[in-house]
Formats: structure tokens, C-alpha cells, sequence
């Protein structure tokens, strides 16, 4: 099969490996239909992730078709269209017996694309099928249910239930990338008071006002906290949502929250940051970090189903899978492309908006007999 591989920092190519085959019994084999790319992943290219070693197949979201399983796999049959979720279970150790399938320490976690070979690849081998695929709705396109792979539960896990968005709050989301977007699209779940959404990029932020941000504020031309404590009659927001990873974004969120506020971070920090105790201890305020668990994708496959919420809209551009090089370069290039999310399809381009779920796909030959 062809996938994309990393060759060290800086180095990947679409390339020829071998066919991914069952090593346990509880795997499965699922035949990638739709993949995405993520900032994590360029993150990695970056090198800001020495363990992921060269030759590792990247990629943590998908959509896709079980072409087989292990001999232990009980719930989860060939022929099945699954979400292979960015997060994979054991099911038996502590942490997943709690929900907390980030923390799983029974081989799960975030492994795809990171600990063992990903999903921007024609196949791919997924550990623990049965606690780890999620079966699509009938009648949901790939393109509806492909961001529950990782933005939506990461930004509504990590930002929106760490932060206890309650009805009536005034919410600050700091950063508006795919993430902070998700979570202006999650917290409207909560039916906050006001959502103010603060970026340096004026075109994200007009992306930020179409998802449902009430405010949005360029903290590069505006004092970000001057304009929150103007909006809250002085106080600051309930919750600070911490969207970007970088260490002014996480003191804007303790500058900028209200006494007794949360700030909730899901940015991935790569550097030190300060914690300003010294100004803090005093406000009662909570802050919480965390690896999304990925605990309320059935919930938002079902709201999704319900038509309750569209996340069609991340879609930006599509590539054929083969073609996911290209797709890198407009998704690293956002700011210039307005990349948001980058499709990227074992189907021919033009095609995507047909129905081929029912049709054989235009695959080359079959890789697992
Ligand atoms: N905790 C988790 O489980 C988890 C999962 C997935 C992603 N993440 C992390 O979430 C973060 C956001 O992801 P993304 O894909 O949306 O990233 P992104 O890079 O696409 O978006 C970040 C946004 O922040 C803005 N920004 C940068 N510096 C800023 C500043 N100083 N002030 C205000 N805005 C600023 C950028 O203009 C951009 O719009 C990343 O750190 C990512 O690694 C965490
Ligand atoms: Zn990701
Ligand atoms: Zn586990």
C-alpha cells in the first residue's frame, strides 16, 4: 500500500509500504476512505516530537471500511464504515474503566501516527477495534463525521466540560485554529451568554463570527483584557478557553478571567510557561489542563445525526489521499490558503459529493485477501 511517511524533521514522502496485517486479535484492518491532517502533525515534522521515530506513518483521524478483523474482535465486522478516533482503548485498564482513554495505560491513548503507524494511508492496522472504532450513523457522509476523530471532542472535553461552560457565560476562546473554532461550535451547546473569540489573524477571526463568536478581538491591535473587563462590567469572563499552546496565550486566559473563573488549557505547550500565583491565589480561580479522552464522540455523532450540529464546515480543501503532500503544504500555509481542515479522499476529487458510500470505491487492488 502507499501511505505518508515521516523521514525525521523536515523529510516525508507518499510512499510504498508494506501492507499493515493483524498482530493481535483484537485488531481490526480498516481501509482508509477519508483522512485529515492535524497542527499536531506539523508539530512533528517540526521535530517537536523526538519519540515519533523516522519511517513512523502519520495521521490520527479518519473515516473508514474494516476489511478484517482479529480472531477476538466481537463487535466490529468486515464490511463496517468506522471513525477511527484520534484516542484508542484497552478497555481494562484503570484510566479506560474511569473514561479516561487519553491516560489509558493498557497500550492505548494517542498512539495512531505518534507510538504506531497512522491513518494518512490507503490501510491501517487499529489495536483494540472493539473499544476503539466508532460505527458512522447510516446516512452520515465521511466529511460530517471526520472531525469527531480529534477537534470536536478535543475542543469540547479539554475547553468546554474542563471549563464547566454553564448557560449565560461569558466565554473567552483564545486562539481561533480548527481547535478554538470547535470550540466555539461545542460551547454554543451550553447556550452561553457571550462568546468572545481573540486571534492575532483577522480572516480567522471573521471564520470565528460565521462558527458563532457574539465578539472578537485582534489582541495584536487591541488590549485584549481591557476590552473583556469593558464587555463584563469589570469582572472578566467566567471561562478562558486556551486555544493556541504558547505561553502569552495561557497568561491571556489568567489575565483576562473573571474571580472564581476557569481557565481551561488544550493548547499542546512546547515551552515554559509562567504561572502567576503571585496575582492569582487570591481569585479563586481553576485551571485545568488534559489529552482530549474522546468519552463524548457517540454523544456528538448522535447530535450530528440529529443535524444538531454540522461540522462540514472545517472542510476547506480536498485532495485525493495520494496526493496528501500537496494537502500539507496548503494546510501549513493557512494563513495565505484560509486552510481550516484538509480532506483527504481514497475517492477521485470531483467525486466527493456523490454518494459512493453504497458503490464500490475506485480503489486500486485489493491489499488484503
Ligand atoms: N489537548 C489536546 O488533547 C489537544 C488535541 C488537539 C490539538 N491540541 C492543541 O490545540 C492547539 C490549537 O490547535 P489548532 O489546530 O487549532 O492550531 P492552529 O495553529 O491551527 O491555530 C492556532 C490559532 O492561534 C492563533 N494564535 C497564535 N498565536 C496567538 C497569540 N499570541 N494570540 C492569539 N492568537 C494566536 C493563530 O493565529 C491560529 O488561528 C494546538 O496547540 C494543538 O496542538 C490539543
Ligand atoms: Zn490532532
Ligand atoms: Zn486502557
Amino acid at each position: 500500500m502507499h501511505a505518508l511517511v515521516y523521514h525525521g524533521p523536515g523529510k516525508m514522502a507518499w510512499e510504498s509500504v508494506p501492507d499493515p496485517s493483524i498482530i493481535d486479535a483484537t485488531d481490526a484492518i480498516v481501509r482508509i476512505d477519508s483522512s485529515t491532517i492535524c497542527g499536531t502533525d506539523l508539530h512533528i515534522l517540526k521535530g517537536d516530537t523526538p519519540e515519533v521515530e523516522a519511517g513512523r506513518v502519520l495521521g490520527h483521524e479518519a473515516v473508514g471500511t474494516v476489511v478484517e478483523v482479529g480472531a477476538a474482535v466481537t463487535s466490529i465486522a468486515v464490511g463496517d464504515r468506522v471513525l477511527v478516533s484520534c484516542v484508542s482503548a484497552c478497555g481494562r485498564c484503570r484510566f479506560c474503566k474511569e473514561g479516561h482513554y487519553g491516560l489509558c495505560r493498557g497500550g492505548g491513548g494517542w498512539i495512531f501516527g505518534y507510538k504506531i503507524d497512522g491513518l494518512q494511508a490507503e490501510f491501517a492496522r487499529v489495536p483494540f477495534a472493539d473499544n476503539s472504532l466508532y460505527k458512522v450513523p447510516a446516512g452520515l457522509s465521511d466529511e460530517q463525521v471526520l472531525f469527531v476523530a480529534d477537534i470536536l471532542p478535543t475542543a469540547y472535553e479539554v475547553g468546554v466540560l474542563n471549563g464547566r461552560v454553564e448557560p449565560g457565560d461569558t466565554v473567552a476562546i483564545v486562539g481561533a485554529g480548527p481547535v478554538g473554532l470547535a470550540a466555539i461550535m461545542t460551547a454554543k451547546l451550553h447556550t452561553p451568554g457571550r462568546i468572545v473569540a481573540i486571534d492575532l489573524v483577522d480572516s480567522r477571526l471573521e471564520k470565528a463570527l460565521e462558527f458563532g463568536a457574539d465578539v472578537v478581538i485582534n489582541n495584536g491591535d487591541e488590549d485584549a483584557v481591557a476590552k473583556v473587563l469593558a464587555l463584563t462590567g469589570g469582572l472578566g469572563a467566567d471561562v478562558a478557553i486556551e486555544a493556541v499552546g504558547v505561553p502569552e496565550t495561557f497568561e491571556l486566559c489568567t489575565e483576562l478571567i473573571r474571580p472564581g473563573g476557569r481557565v481551561a488549557n488544550v493548547g499542546v505547550h512546547g515551552k515554559c510557561v509562567t504561572l502567576h500565583l503571585e496575582t492569582l491565589w487570591i481569585r479563586d480561580v481553576t485551571i485545568t489542563t488534559g489529552i482530549v479522552d474522546t468519552r463524548t464522540t457517540p454523544m456528538l455523532l448522535e447530535l450530528i445525526g440529529d443535524g444538531r450540529l454540522d461540522p462540514t464546515v472545517f472542510a476547506t480543501h480536498h485532495f485525493p489521499l495520494a496526493e496528501t503532500i500537496a494537502a500539507y503544504d496548503v494546510f501549513a500555509a493557512a494563513a495565505e490558503t484560509h486552510a481550516l481542515k484538509v480532506v483527504l479522499q481514497a475517492v477521485p476529487v470531483g467525486t466527493e459529493h456523490e454518494d459512493h458510500r453504497d458503490a464500490p470505491l475506485a480503489l486500486a487492488a485489493p491489499v488484503h485477501s
